[in-house]
């Protein structure tokens, strides 16, 4: 099998390469973005003694389609990832990310031989704030007012005032993202279901919840909570906790996603499915630092600020009875096995200083996406 791996210098593209059984042949294609890889600004050695890599756009890889032919299976990874820089930086997002899937089938349109499956790395966010429920109906909020938010209230409320209680995101639901981020996620995926209905090609979309984990570029400030905070926590720096410390997110060791986006390439029957992957836990932002700074041996210094960004979401957790359905049980790594492997690798690199991160939050600030609420 030969499998095309977009984005594939990235944090879970790494790992994808690693767990893709030996006997496949694998083009990476990646643009090795400066955001991303600020301490990795070539193909590392066992990525170049594994796959045959391509440093290119995927907007441009015209050039390269001698290398694409006889693609079976295209993993499509390549995007920007930062969901709080989308709100400023909107055409790089929408260029990349939209434009560039659509440069991508463009390509495969020219192929002789058309790839059999096309697998999607989508994200949670094309749900935006997702499903909520009073224990009666559902209810898809359409955002958490400005207004609200700056008086403190983080939760989503009902007609009634009363608090609306999340439900695990699934592909049955709306898609309403909050995110300029999210949104090209979203065209991503109705580019690649129009694609491929009209060629014939097998599709499986999956909607990644966070992932965390070994090898993510510890230099990018615009993504990877934890890598975040562990930095912070080691380094014995205050941490700041937004909102009310208590929003949620379903944190999902790299390596398990890597396991299960190699399952849906090699399933020989026909997928063509949305599948969410998480760990189906909702871990709040206190737990995760208190947990991360335990296993440091550490106490955390965190500050909840109330500051919020604008686009953020409160709640995010996977249902994942679609990735059951299709593959059995999910037997996900549990945070604490998943956070010690992290930080293992952590520990034998050298911390970052918070000035990138502190830059990052400080160019929202400006732009108005990072507020305070009222006193
Ligand atoms: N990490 C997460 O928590 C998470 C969650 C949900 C979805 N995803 C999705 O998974 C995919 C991979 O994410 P990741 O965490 O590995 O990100 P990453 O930033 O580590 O990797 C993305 C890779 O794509 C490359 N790239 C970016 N734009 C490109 C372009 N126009 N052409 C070619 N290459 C380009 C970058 O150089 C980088 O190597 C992305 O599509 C992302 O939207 C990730």
């Amino acid at each position: 099998m030969k499998i095309l791996i977009t984005g594939g210098a990235g944090f879970i593209g790494k790992w994808l390469v690693e767990k893709c059984p030996i006997e496949w042949e694998i083009v990476v294609l990646d643009s090795l973005d400066g955001q991303v890889h600020q301490t990795s600004p070539d193909f590392a050695p066992e990525l170049r003694a594994r796959a045959k890599c391509i440093q290119a756009d995927v907007q441009n890889i015209e050039d390269h389609i001698a290398a694409i032919e006889g693609t079976d299976v295209v993993l499509h990874l390549a995007a920007q990832t930062g969901t709080g820089q989308s709100m400023y930086e909107l055409s790089k997002y929408v260029q990349q990310n939209a434009n560039g899937t659509a440069k991508l089938l463009e390509l495969m349109a020219k192929l002789q031989h058309k790839p059999r499956r096309i697998i999607l790395a989508s994200s949670r966010a094309v749900y935006g704030d997702g499903a909520y429920t009073d224990g009666q109906q559902i209810y898809y909020p359409k955002g958490r007012s400005l207004s609200n938010l700056q008086q403190g209230m983080w939760d989503i409320y009902g007609e009634d005032g009363h608090k609306l209680t999340p439900l695990p995101m699934n592909a049955h639901h709306l898609t309403k993202p909050t995110s300029v981020y999210g949104l090209t996620k979203l065209w991503q995926e109705q580019l690649i279901h129009n694609f491929c209905d009209s060629q014939n090609i097998d599709v499986a979309v999956l909607r990644f919840q966070n992932v965390y984990g070994p090898k993510q570029e510890l230099g990018n400030p615009y993504t990877g909570i934890v890598g975040i905070f562990t930095n912070a926590i080691s380094q014995g720096n205050a941490l700041e906790l937004f909102e009310d410390g208590l929003v949620t997110r379903d944190f999902v060791f790299v390596g398990d996603v890597a396991d299960a986006v190699v399952k849906c390439a090699i399933a020989p029957q026909p997928i063509n499915a949305t599948i969410d992957i998480g760990s189906g836990q909702a871990v709040t932002l206190i737990e995760i630092v208190e947990t991360i700074a335990h296993l440091l041996g550490k106490t955390a210094d965190f500050r909840i600020s109330g500051r919020f960004r604008v686009g953020d979401i409160r709640h995010a957790v996977a249902d994942l009875s679609a990735y059951e359905a299709s593959f059995g049980n999910w037997q996900p790594t549990s945070l604490q096995d998943g956070l010690a492997q992290y930080l293992e690798w952590y520990l034998e690199r050298a911390p970052l200083p918070s000035s990138a991160l502190q830059a990052s939050l400080a160019e929202m600030e400006r732009k108005g996406l990072l507020l305070t609420k009222h006193a």
